[in-house]
């Protein structure tokens, strides 16, 4: 295995949670078909070794060779990666096979070795684990998805602690499933929870698993959906060509400044 790059300059983003089930995988299966869409040289890497998904979300027939494989040594990135045959979205797979002696010890060496992709989206198994610090020491930056309940934005805001001991920096909490019941939390209380402002927040929608049923995600499968309308506008949030949405003024903040610029006058 080629040695670690440390002069790479390429973007490494993970998508991590405290709790399971909170959308991971959708976030980083739709961040990596919007950033190929926009013509970037991207991949995802399935770091979920026990429940691998990424590639059962875009339909992938997996191979005998993924992620554990190369981080045995056994294998080279490039006899692993698979390219979708209907997007050219290109996946590191976690190969569907049990190996319980693999763990992500290697990812380091493994993906700061990969610098012909300009962003590698790194899709995460849940909870704090040991395989969940490899991935945060290994990663430029880190997005925490929650869903707008206690419990979830909880263990959130202990992954985001966990990202401030290892000094990973968390780009923001992407909230999942919102529907706006008065029973969720707000973003404001979900960062003041977390303690890192929320960048964007995905509604609730039935053409996610719809989507998922149909093994293509979501921006290409329904790229008018309310959830997939977001999507877009979060890369552009995640890769920096769009303010988030707690940086954003509105149109009362623009009033706002305006009427104070004129009574100092
Ligand atoms: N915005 C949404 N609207 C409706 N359903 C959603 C939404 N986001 C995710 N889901 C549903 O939630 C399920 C879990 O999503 P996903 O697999 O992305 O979670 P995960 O965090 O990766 O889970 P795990 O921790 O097991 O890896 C999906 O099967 C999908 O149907
Ligand atoms: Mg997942």
């Amino acid at each position: 295995m080629p040695a670690a790059n440390t002069n790479r300059k390429n973007k490494i983003i993970g998508v991590v949670s405290g709790k399971g089930g909170v959308g991971k995988s959708v976030v980083a299966v739709n961040t990596t078909a919007i950033l190929k869409r926009m013509g970037r040289n991207s991949i995802i890497v399935d770091c979920d070794l026990s429940n691998p998904s990424t590639g059962l979300h875009l339909g992938l027939s997996y191979g005998a060779v993924g992620i554990q494989e190369v981080l045995q040594g056994k294998n080279k990135v490039s006899e692993a990666v698979v390219v979708q045959p209907q997007t050219g979205i290109r996946v590191l797979p976690a190969s569907l096979k049990y190996h319980p002696d693999v763990s992500l010890k290697n990812l380091k060496n493994v993906l700061w070795s990969m610098t012909a992709y300009d962003y590698i989206i790194v899709d995460s198994p849940p909870g704090i684990t040991s395989d969940v610090e490899y991935i945060l020491e290994t990663c430029d930056e880190v997005i925490v998805i929650t869903t707008p309940d206690v419990p979830s934005s909880t263990s959130a805001a202990k992954v985001v602690s966990l990202c401030q001991d290892k000094k990973t920096r968390v780009r923001g909490i992407v909230v999942n499933r919102s529907t706006g019941s008065p029973f969720e939390l707000s973003n404001k209380e979900i960062e003041t929870m977390a303690e890192v402002p929320v960048i964007f927040s995905i509604p609730e929608d039935h053409l996610i698993p719809e989507s998922i049923a149909a093994r293509t995600p979501i921006v290409l499968y329904k790229g008018s959906s309310p959830a997939a309308r977001v999507l877009k506008e979060g890369v552009g949030i995640i890769t920096g060509s769009t303010e988030p949405m707690h940086a954003r003024e509105g149109f009362f903040g623009r009033v706002w400044r305006i009427f104070r610029r004129v009574l100092r006058r």
